[in-house]
Formats: C-alpha cells, sequence, structure tokens
C-alpha cells in the first residue's frame, strides 16, 4: 500500500486549523467552536475555543445511542485473580452512571478533583468515566507508589474524593492499598472528606466510619439512576496525571476535554490503522499515560474494544499469556513497552510460546516509553509475522509525536528509529545555543509551538513551572528534554534524555528524588543516582554514597537501610536495587559530579578521563567496585 503520510502531513502543514477542524468531526459537541485554535488564549494558545462538549458522553453514550450498546467496550482478563468479562457500552454506561450518582451525592461538582487509586480493574475504567461524566477532574496514581508519593498528589490537587481499591495483586504478593492510603491521607495536609472503595476478596479494607464508601453496595443502591453528561468546556480539564520531573515533585500534566479527544481519535485510526468495533490492546497500566491514553479513552472514544489485562508479560502464568490474549481476543493492534518484550524474550527466547496460539488477525505491535532496540524488534518481527512499530512520546504529548502511521499506509522502517514526526508536530533540533544542527548531528529535540490538540497546556497550578520546565530555555518551541537526530529523510532517532529523568522498564523516574531520598539518611554526606544500561528494564539506577567523616558503620548495612528508605519513599517501582559506598564522589574542579563518566564506565562505553576532574583516581576505584560486584552491562 502506498503511504498518504506525506499528503497527510503536507496537507496540516497548509492549514492546520483546517486540518484539525476536519479531525473534530469525528467528536459530538454541545457547542460548537468559537476559534478552531485560540492563540491568544492559553499559555501558547488553547485548541477548540468556546466549545462545549463531554469526554463520557462521547465514550459512552453516543455509542449506546448508534447501535453499539451490545458491542464489548472492554475485556477484562485478569490471570493474576483467574477473572475474565466482556463489559458492554450499555454495562459500562450504567455502571458510570451509578458511581456518577454516588460521587454527586456525596457532593462531588464539575471542577472538583478526584483521585483514583486502584490496579487494573474495570472499576478503575468507571470511575474515570464518572469523573469525565460530571465534570470532575480525575488524577489517577499508579499502585507501584510509595504512600509519600500519594501524599504529594493530594497535597497539590486537592481532591475532594479518592476512589481505591483495598489491594493490587502482584505476581509475588497482594499489595494491600489500605496501608497506602491511611499512611498518605494522615501525611498530606489537605484532608480528603470521602474515599470509596472497591473491597477486593483477596484482601480486606477496614472501612473509617464517616470516611469510607463500599463501591460495590453504594453503586448497586444507585443502579438505573441517570446522570446526564454535565457540558464542560472543550479547554476545561479532563484529568491531572502526574509524571517525575527533575526533583522529588512531580509535575501535573494537565489534560484538556476537547483537544485530547479530536486528537486520540485521529490516532486510532490514522497512527494504530484501528477501525471501529476491533480489539486494541494496550499492555499497560491505568496508572501511566498509555492507560490512560490508549486503554481507557482512545479505544472507547473510536468505539472500539478495548483489553483491560491485570498481570504482567511474564510469570502470570507464563511468557505465552500475552499470546493467548492476544488470540482468545481477536486483538487486531496491541501496544506495550519494549522492556515486556525482553522480558518474554529472556524467558521464551526461541518462541515456543508464540508457536501454541494462532496470532495470524494480530496487523501490529507497537512499542513505547524507552527506545525499541533493534534486537527486541527483530525478534518480535520473526515471531509474530507483522510489523513491530516503535513510536516516541511522552506523558506530556499524550499521543504520538513520531510514529511510522499504520493506518496511513507504512513507510520503509529504520530500525533505531521510531520514524517520522506526525501531523501537528514540526520537530527541530538545535543546539544548546539555540542553532539548528545538521540532520545526522545529535541536539536538543524541540518541537515548535504551537503543540498539537491533546498536549498539555500547562501544569496544574504551575503556569510558571510550565514555562521554567519547557519553554524558556528555547523560545517558540516545547523542550522535549530527549536529545537525538533526525536524518535526510526526516526520520527521527531518540537517544537519551537531556535531564536527570531515567527510564526503568518502561517506567519514568527521577533520579533527583531518589538523591534526595538517599540524601535525607542520617550517615550519608553527599549521594549521585544514575542510570545504568540493563538488559531487560532498559535502565535500573545505581546510587553511590559517600559516608559522613565520623561514621563508623559496615557500609553495607547503610546500603541496605538507603535501598529501604527509596523503597519506601518512592515506591517498590523504582527499582532502586544498587547503593555502593564510595570514598568520594568524582566531580570537576567547579564541584559538578560526572555522573555520564560512570555512566559510561558501567555500561561498557569509550570514556576518556574529564580535563576537569578533581581526583581521576576516585574513576578508577568506582570501577573496581563496580566490577567486583558485577554491575552494570560492562561487568555483568
Ligand atoms: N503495584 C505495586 N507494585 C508494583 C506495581 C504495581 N502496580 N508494579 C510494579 N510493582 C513492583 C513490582 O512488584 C516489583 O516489586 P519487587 O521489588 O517487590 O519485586 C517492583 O515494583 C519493580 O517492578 P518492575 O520493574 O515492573 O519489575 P518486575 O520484575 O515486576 O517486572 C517487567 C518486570 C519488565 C515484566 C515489568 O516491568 C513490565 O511488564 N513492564 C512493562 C511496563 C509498562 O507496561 N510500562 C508502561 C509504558 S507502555
Ligand atoms: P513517559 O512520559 O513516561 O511516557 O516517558 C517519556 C520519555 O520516555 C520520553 O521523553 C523518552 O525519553 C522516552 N521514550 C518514550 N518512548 C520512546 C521511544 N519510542 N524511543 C525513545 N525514547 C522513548
Amino acid at each position: 500500500m502506498t503511504s498518504h503520510y506525506a499528503a497527510t502531513y503536507a496537507g496540516w502543514q497548509h492549514d492546520p486549523e483546517a486540518f484539525w477542524a476536519q479531525a473534530a468531526q469525528g467528536i459530538d459537541w454541545f457547542k460548537p467552536w468559537d476559534r478552531v485554535f485560540a492563540a491568544d488564549e492559553g499559555i501558547y494558545g488553547r485548541w477548540f475555543s468556546g466549545a462545549e462538549c463531554n469526554t463520557c458522553h462521547n465514550a459512552l453514550d453516543r455509542h449506546v445511542a448508534n447501535g453499539r450498546a451490545d458491542q464489548t467496550a472492554i475485556i477484562y482478563d485478569s490471570p493474576v485473580t483467574g477473572q475474565k468479562r466482556n463489559i458492554s457500552y450499555r454495562e459500562m454506561l450504567e455502571e458510570v452512571e451509578a458511581l456518577a450518582a454516588v460521587m454527586l451525592d456525596n457532593g462531588v461538582t464539575k471542577g472538583d478533583r478526584v483521585i483514583i487509586y486502584m490496579p487494573m480493574v474495570p472499576e478503575a475504567a468507571v470511575a474515570m468515566l464518572a469523573c469525565a461524566r460530571i465534570g470532575a477532574v480525575h488524577s489517577v496514581v499508579f499502585g507501584g507508589f510509595a504512600a509519600h508519593e500519594l501524599a504529594t498528589r493530594i497535597d497539590d490537587a486537592k481532591p475532594v474524593m479518592i476512589i481505591a481499591a483495598s489491594c493490587g495483586i502482584e505476581p509475588n504478593r497482594v499489595v494491600p492499598y489500605q496501608d497506602m492510603l491511611d499512611k498518605a491521607i494522615s501525611e498530606a495536609s489537605h484532608k480528603v472528606p470521602h474515599c470509596i472503595i472497591l473491597q477486593r476478596p483477596q484482601h480486606g479494607h477496614e472501612p473509617v466510619p464517616g470516611r469510607d464508601i463500599d463501591y460495590r453496595s453504594a453503586v448497586d443502591a444507585a443502579r438505573g439512576r441517570h446522570v446526564p453528561c454535565t457540558p464542560v468546556k472543550a479547554t476545561d480539564p479532563l484529568y491531572i496525571l502526574y509524571t517525575s520531573g527533575t526533583t522529588g515533585e512531580p509535575k501535573g500534566v494537565v489534560r484538556d476535554n476537547g483537544g485530547h479527544m479530536v486528537a486520540l481519535t485521529w490516532s486510532m485510526k490514522n497512527v494504530y490503522g484501528i477501525e471501529p468495533g476491533q480489539v486494541f490492546w494496550a499492555a499497560s497500566d491505568v496508572g501511566w499515560v498509555v492507560g490512560h491514553s490508549y486503554i481507557i479513552y482512545a479505544p472507547l472514544l473510536y468505539g472500539a474494544t478495548s483489553v483491560l489485562f491485570e498481570g504482567k508479560p511474564v510469570g502470570t502464568p507464563d511468557a505465552g499469556t500475552f499470546w493467548r490474549v492476544i488470540a482468545e481476543h481477536n486483538v487486531a493492534v496491541m501496544f506495550t513497552a519494549p522492556t515486556a518484550i525482553r522480558a518474554i524474550k529472556k524467558e521464551d527466547a526461541d518462541g515456543a510460546h508464540v508457536r501454541k496460539y494462532d496470532l495470524s488477525r494480530l496487523r501490529a505491535l507497537f512499542l513505547a516509553g524507552e527506545r525499541a532496540d533493534p534486537d527486541t524488534v527483530h525478534w518480535a518481527e520473526n515471531l509474530l509475522k507483522c510489523p513491530v512499530i516503535d513510536h516516541w512520546w511522552q506523558t506530556e504529548t499524550g499521543w504520538a509525536i513520531a510514529a511510522n502511521p499504520l493506518g496511513l499506509g507504512l513507510l520503509e522502517t529504520r530500525y533505531g528509529s521510531p520514524t517520522v514526526s506526525m501531523p501537528g508536530y514540526e520537530i527541530h533540533v538545535l543546539d544548546d545555543e539555540g542553532h539548528p544542527v545538521e540532520r545526522g548531528q545529535l541536539g536538543n529535540i524541540l518541537i515548535k509551538l504551537p503543540l498539537p490538540p491533546g498536549c498539555l497546556p500547562t501544569l496544574w497550578n504551575a503556569d510558571e513551572r510550565f514555562r521554567k520546565s519547557y519553554l524558556n530555555e528555547f523560545p517558540g518551541y516545547y523542550k522535549t528534554a530527549d536529545a537525538g537526530y533526525m536524518d535526510h529523510d526526516g526520520y527521527l532517532y531518540i537517544m537519551a534524555r537531556t535531564d536527570d529523568i531515567i527510564n526503568v522498564a518502561g517506567h519514568r523516574l527521577s533520579t533527583g528524588a531518589m538523591e534526595e531520598v538517599l540524601a535525607s539518611h542520617p550517615d550519608v554526606a553527599e549521594c549521585a543516582v544514575l542510570g545504568i544500561a540493563d538488559a531487560l528494564r532498559g535502565q535500573v539506577p545505581c546510587g553511590l554514597i559517600v559516608l559522613k567523616a565520623n561514621i563508623d558503620r559496615d557500609p553495607h548495612e547503610v546500603e541496605k537501610e538507603c535501598i529501604a528508605m527509596v523503597r519506601d519513599a518512592i515506591g517498590p517501582v523504582a527499582a532502586f536495587r544498587l547503593a555502593i559506598t564510595v570514598k568520594r564522589l568524582p566531580k570537576t574542579r567547579s564541584g559538578k559530579i560526572l555522573r555520564s563518566t560512570i555512566q559510561k564506565i558501567a555500561d561498557g562505553e569509550p570514556w576518556k578521563m574529564p580535563a576537569t576532574i578533581d581526583d581521576p583516581a576516585i574513576l578508577d576505584e568506582i570501577s573496581a567496585i563496580l566490577r567486583e560486584r558485577h554491575i552494570g552491562l560492562a561487568f555483568a
């Protein structure tokens, strides 16, 4: 098939407003927009200014009214509990209306924030859509975070309600959410009046009188009540999703209603090549942006069927789970993180599990969250016999910046590249002084403003932080904080972050946040955390600590305490398992820690002794410790 990509991209460049106005035809609006793009509103302009709409109406009501009532909206497949359930659009709508009624009865109104702290259960989707229905702003918090992270989000979002489950289920343990919830609520200064708790049989939740409402009994009692969709402005917030910044304070990425619906609907057809009624599966978690965009909103807005999978690529029960789900539920297109495929490959290198299932209906596997390494892509292509497509985006953008668009017709694959910019995104690669670099040369990857519909208009209650983090350094551009290059044909190569964010098993984490935790250990004088290459998780954090001069303790004990502290403060998802005591940190004479040099040593990459190093011997010492402890790809 010839690709329509070039013509589509040129069409967008020629008249962006006409392009997005056309895409917006895929959405029901209660009131049409006054202006497709209002350059004088918001920080860099706003999309669909003056329009009114409701995201839940577009995700559920209109499909029920237009012949999809009995089509499956969500396939819940949970190998960790042994449950499988198909939920139709009609059933979703009923449950969402009932939960929305309970929320209204408990005082939640338009614009209020609601935190959702739930694992991969259908009720998480119901809670998100119930918020959208009544114009409340949800903020989903990933279950792998610790209580302190939840408390930070409570204090920033100031929710009037938390909707939680009694537990999450990891392959090796049940994760009781109540401990975390109670701890976070007591740590936060903002007080949350109500919690709605979904009791799961695997772990009970002891209700706090006056605070906790039982999800099941309240929703069952409200069943049959009709709650109309509250009209909201296209520019009103639909949700806040916190993501790692460069400090311990996460950034509250804001998503609006109108532009988000338009962009996601466009992407389902044109990027992922899905048609309404087909099955799409994003194997991620509702706590991440991939879960928001491609487990919940995009498939439902588009009238597709979405798989909500509560399990892992391996160990639930084996490395064939993904292939079983694809075959059993007729998945047409799948999306996951490269690390998940690496985990499967590690256990089933020859693909014995793959051959047990009929995967002939799978049209493509999309990968994102970290760079898709060519080995993993080749392995998956050979076994799945379909295109394996790397695409690049961020929590901030909410949908792909660069992809090989299946729906528009695939372009030639260049391994190691997420292919080309999507309509809406004009990418420039500039040096640190803001000058364009030659094609093929490494630089800062920037998006020319304005950002397209669906991308963040600002950070929650933090316009100045938004400007400072993304806009000020390169005026006229949004800074992706990714470094890379573009080749002569416009293919992008995303090579590294320019800040201290690392990507661990597709999870975005801040090394700065981990350093803050380590620095609070009473025996630690100084520390540095860096991401080192890992064959499974892409990167893992490695902490170097220097003990205070007067400390006479076994360094291994302090290291163990540091590991426990990070787990306790940030959560198990940080996968912080390496703390190493060193005599000094390698620094330049001006005091800058030489993180990238240590990283190169650990990764086995060529490195040069920096001319400005204060004490060259310390790098040899660190190298020896890494070798002795088999840390890093170079010494594993
Ligand atoms: N709730 C509670 N704990 C969680 C959790 C959750 N939702 N998710 C992860 N954790 C815990 C894990 O249990 C583990 O704890 P442990 O230290 O006690 O073993 C820890 O966090 C680290 O988890 P992870 O890095 O995910 O390691 P893993 O060994 O459990 O699994 C993979 C490795 C590669 C299989 C897994 O990370 C994976 O499936 N990654 C895909 C990620 C993804 O989909 N990202 C979304 C972007 S598309
Ligand atoms: P998150 O906000 O968690 O989605 O993480 C976004 C970051 O992950 C990006 O800024 C990149 O650093 C990285 N990332 C995501 N997808 C890709 C990809 N396909 N290739 C390279 N890096 C990626």
